[in-house]
């Protein structure tokens, strides 16, 4: 298979992972050589519940057999989505009440940054330094990385950075600003979380100056971090919420959240401000609403800060500097980008699946499903230090 893959898939990096999958089931994907890989990414945050959670696939199951797709996005009202979007919103803090879902993050960034341009009437977004918040043009134009920037110039004009958990760099946010978009919790950078009070402040600011807050969750939302989402443990409640990843415990997602008066101006002048064909398919806000049930009826949220302190407990090496995030969206941040690529390189031998983090050379992410046991994580943990070890 891995031969086809590399011949007729597009391809991303000069040396792809390449493992063949067979399946998967809870915290293990299975290759067709029939051996189980621990899964300690899960998608890249985005498998929640685990591979192939029951309730789940049950969900998917029953509205595949109802229907699937019937129109374009915002003209029929179709369950899954309705109940979905009316779920989250009782979840949620007020005003944020209406979402728009979209297909994947990135589209979900693009539909925010649109939404707060068209209520200011603003053109200026502000940015921060080492953000990621996804590769279409918009979000691309977000990044501060030149060389991965340049070759796609022109991008959005009317973009600054600001630099994360810099309170001086809080006077770059002015009467001209549409908006202000951050990660809650920095991805890519390292697992950075904001400090002093950081989002609150940024948030005065906007309030302020009359721009809107963007909060970017699409990676630690959904009970990553403890919280059903992030901004939850910094007491800041964003004015546009930007989620997606782990909504649909493993089927492609985003959304944007806001008050109905935000929200609303997405819809007139000109009206169908956004458009997407495939946003709030059914079967996915089926699943979608499955996860989220699942994570507000059971322990999983609470748990994985247990999770967390067990991984802090078990994870002591000299190679291991730092750990650094919160719940289970944790980054061992290493000796040297050397030891980081070689662990991630060596798990996988070992049937270990770990990843880098996109800017910071020295970081191992270790994002496991929310569901993963602590005999896993004891496994799991157990082949990091003896890898490390042997190194
Ligand atoms: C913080 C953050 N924002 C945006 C995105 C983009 O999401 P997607 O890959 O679904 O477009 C990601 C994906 O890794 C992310 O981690």
């Amino acid at each position: 298979m891995n031969k086809d893959f590399l011949q007729y898939q597009a391809q991303t990096s000069p040396y792809p992972l390449g493992m063949e999958v067979s399946h998967a089931s809870g915290s293990y994907i299975y290759d067709t050589d029939g051996n189980a890989h621990l899964d300690f990414v899960a998608g890249v945050s985005a498998c929640t519940l685990g591979h192939c959670h029951p309730q789940v696939i049950e969900a998917i199951k029953n509205q595949v057999d109802k229907y699937m797709h019937v129109m374009v996005y915002g003209e029929y009202s179709q369950s899954p989505a309705t109940i979905y979007t009316k779920l989250l919103a009782n979840n949620l803090p007020a005003p944020l009440e209406v979402t728009y879902l979209v297909n994947s993050g990135t589209e979900a960034i693009e539909g925010a940054l649109k939404l707060a341009r068209r209520y200011t009437g603003r053109s200026e977004i502000i940015a921060a330094k080492s953000a990621y918040h996804g590769n279409t043009m918009g979000s691309l134009s977000l990044m501060d990385f030149e060389e991965r920037k340049s070759v796609f110039r022109p991008l959005l004009p009317d973009i600054y950075h600001i630099e994360f958990n810099n309170d001086k760099d809080l006077k770059k946010i002015t009467n001209k600003t549409a908006c202000v978009i951050l990660e809650t919790i920095q991805g890519g950078a390292g697992f950075i979380l904001p400090k002093n009070g950081y989002l609150k402040k940024v948030k005065e600011r906007c309030t302020e100056m009359g721009a809107l807050l963007i909060l970017d969750e699409i990676q630690p939302g959904f009970g990553r971090t403890g919280k059903l989402f992030a901004f939850e443990h910094f007491d800041c409640i964003p004015d546009i919420l930007v989620i997606g990843k782990g909504m649909a415990s493993g089927l492609p997602v985003g959304a944007f959240t806001a008050s109905k008066e935000i929200m609303h101006t997405l819809s007139e002048k000109p009206k169908m401000g956004h458009i997407t064909t495939f946003g709030g398919n059914p079967v996915i806000a089926a699943s979608s609403l499955a996860t989220l049930n699942v994570l507000l009826n059971s322990n999983l949220i609470a748990e994985t800060l247990r999770k967390e302190a067990l991984f802090k407990s078990l994870l002591k090496h000299p190679k291991i500097k730092e750990i650094r995030g919160r719940g289970l969206m944790l980054a061992l941040i290493m000796d040297t980008p050397e030891t980081a690529n070689e662990l991630v390189l060596q798990a996988k031998k070992k049937n270990l699946i770990l990843f880098w983090l996109l800017f910071e050379n020295r970081a191992v992410r270790i994002s496991p499903p929310l569901t993963i046991s602590e005999k896993e994580i004891k496994e799991g943990c157990a082949i990091i230090l003896a890898l490390l070890n042997s190194m």
